[in-house]
């Protein structure tokens, strides 16, 4: 687990390498755009994917609940792909997503893909939740002030070596007040910070938080190193 934590409104959290945000003050992970029952939904349109990607996601979150002790989740929408994605899991993952569910508080905020549809399962669903002051939603609201934390554009930054060559990662955008997660699910597609979409979405453009084992790497929105995090730059391995 990342010992670097990153100060956002007043608070500090962990943003772990498997891309969950955890929050040691209130206890909780926070992670973006699951996106379960992808594979299946493309299955049943012709694309024939390999049907582990809701099993894959659910165990990496289950070594980041182990791991961080917390005892609260919250889900920032598209936990599932579709609204028929719950009725689609297999046993093995719905076990697992059912064995979760049973150790912490769980929240599920709705997202464009799956609105309503995960709460069929059980926890408490959100269309927003407001946490000391902290807007946790699915997608960033840039006319709405104060600060936030939403998904729902799957970050990612590509990185210039100093040793040469380039590795693209997935990262939290953060701009002013507002933090994107990116996306947790093993099959989501990412998508650039650069991309002008952050920049209307968050009001500016971006800085990316990589989390890496040791420490977080900053850059600008070209991939560029910004400023050293608290434990002093790291250089990306690739
Ligand atoms: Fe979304």
């Amino acid at each position: 687990m990342g010992d670097v934590s990153l100060s956002f409104a007043g608070c500090d959290f962990l943003p772990l390498p498997c891309g969950a945000l955890f929050w040691p003050g209130q206890q909780m992970l926070i992670l973006a755009d699951l996106h379960l029952e992808k594979g299946s939904y493309f299955a049943g349109h012709g694309w024939l994917l390999p049907p582990h990607d809701s099993l894959d996601t659910l165990q990496r979150l289950e070594r980041a609940v182990r791991e961080t002790g917390a005892r609260r989740i919250a889900a920032l929408g598209d936990s599932f792909h579709d609204n028929d994605g719950p009725s689609r899991l297999l046993p093995e993952a719905r076990m697992a997503l059912a064995a979760l569910m049973g150790s912490v508080e769980w929240h599920w905020i709705t997202g464009n893909h799956d609105g309503e549809s995960a709460g069929t399962l059980g926890g408490f669903v959100h269309a927003e939740l407001v946490i000391d002051g902290i807007a946790l939603r699915h997608e960033a609201c840039p006319g709405i002030p104060g600060p936030e934390i939403s998904g729902h554009f799957h970050p990612k930054v590509t990185i210039s070596l100093r040793t040469g060559g380039r590795v693209t990662r997935r990262c939290i955008a953060m701009a002013g007040q507002r933090l994107v997660l990116p996306a947790y699910g093993a099959y989501a597609g990412d998508l650039d910070i650069g991309d002008p979409a952050f920049v209307r979405a968050l009001g500016g453009r971006p800085r990316g938080v990589v989390a890496l084992s040791g420490g977080l790497l900053k850059v600008d929105a070209s991939g560029r190193p910004g400023p050293a995090g608290r434990s002093g730059g790291k250089e990306l391995a690739a």
